[in-house]
């Protein structure tokens, strides 16, 4: 299959090309397009064959349902039944943004977007790209991020590229993504809204617009329960070599690469710019950036990074699980091999 780009620009869409690229979605082929959050793998959201190829492309196991992209709160309230009153405060906070909203679905779907949940994911992303695409199409766009399952979310058209280049009918270039990290997937079918994905939008910025705000036990870190989002389960995000974490402090980090480098292991090492600066020039660094939103934002850049490189292993360190931090802690756990405690 022959996998047409489309160069475009945020500030200067090109009206030709994205008629195009909708055109080839609405005859049911998968187009990737950029997001606020991670490029998404689109299909028409109403058609089940369109569907099943997100699922072939990716490679994603059947059980896992994907989030339906709409334009605006109209299109929205179509896909759902019933809309509690705390959701209409959160779309008007946060949406266009990076968090998805899971409500009892309507039938306006095909079966396979909600993998045969009684529910559906539905969110309205904030990229202009993203907007104008789901608007030219007319229909709801269901989109998973548009990596191979298991892989890092890709953050530039170059990622979706080296993963699905021939497996797919397009893929709109806009460039980089921002937030970095996918949205926040919220439970929205009870009293108190209850996140099941960390993601761009915190809780504290949840919170301080509707209160309280519950975390999915599955995420917790040692909890038996199993995560909500069925996607949850599975290991995630994963560079194509082991990722170690490492939980102690600089000092300790420093120790731990020179230990492993002595033993004349390769290492590749993640890690923000403030700790990069503890480092000698002999080890193999990658940084991700100074404040938490700028880590989270080159994250899976990162992950991606030591591909070609050389390297037995990764090594990351660990980061403050506040605001944005949760998100990036929560991915880092799912792609690490192992987490080292000193
Ligand atoms: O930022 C994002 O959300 C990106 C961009 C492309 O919009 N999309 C994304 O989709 O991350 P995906 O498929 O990689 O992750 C969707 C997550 C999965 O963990 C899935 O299990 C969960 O949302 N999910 C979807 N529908 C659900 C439902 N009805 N109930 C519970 N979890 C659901
Ligand atoms: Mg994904």
């Amino acid at each position: 299959m022959h996998t047409k780009v489309w160069r475009m620009d945020a500030e200067n869409i090109m009206d030709k090309d994205l008629k195009e690229a909708a055109a080839i979605l609405k005859a049911g082929e998968v187009v990737a397009f950029p997001t606020e959050t991670v490029y998404g793998l689109g299909a028409d959201a109403t058609e089940e064959a369109a569907v099943r190829k997100i699922f072939e492309a990716k490679g994603r196991p059947q059980d896992n349902p994907l989030i339906a992209h709409v334009a605006s709160i109209d299109q929205l309230k179509e896909l759902v039944t019933c809309i509690p009153d705390y959701v209409y405060t959160l779309i008007q906070a946060f949406s266009p943004g990076p968090l998805t909203y899971i409500l009892p679905a309507s039938d306006d779907c095909a079966d396979n977007v909600k993998a045969g949940l009684s529910t559906i994911g539905v969110r309205i992303p904030s990229h202009p790209i993203a907007l104008a695409f789901i608007q030219a199409a007319g229909k709801p766009v269901a989109a998973p991020s548009a990596n191979v399952s298991g892989k890092p979310s890709p953050t530039a058209a170059e990622h979706v590229y080296e993963d699905l280049n021939g497996r797919i009918s397009g893929l709109i270039d806009g460039g980089q993504t921002g937030v970095g990290l996918e949205s926040t997937v919220i439970d929205c079918t009870g009293e108190i809204p209850v996140i099941l994905r960390p993601g761009g939008v915190t809780k504290e910025q949840l919170e301080r617009v509707t209160g309280t705000v519950m975390m999915d036990p599955g995420l917790v870190k040692s909890s038996e329960d199993r995560p909500k989002a069925p996607g949850m389960k599975y290991k995630h995000y994963a560079p194509e070599v082991p990722l170690y974490l490492f939980a102690g402090t600089s000092q300790a980090f420093r120790q731990y690469v020179d230990k492993e480098m002595q033993a004349g292991n390769r290492v590749g090492v993640l890690m923000s710019d403030q700790t990069a600066a503890m480092f000698t020039e002999e080890v193999y660094i990658h940084k991700l950036g100074r404040t938490i939103e700028e880590i989270a934002s080159s994250l899976y850049d990162g992950l991606r990074f030591f591909k070609q490189a050389n390297v037995d292993k990764i090594i990351c360190e660990t980061f403050s699980e506040n605001g944005i931090g949760q998100a990036v802690m929560n991915r880092l756990r799912k792609a690490a091999d192992r987490v080292i405690e000193e």
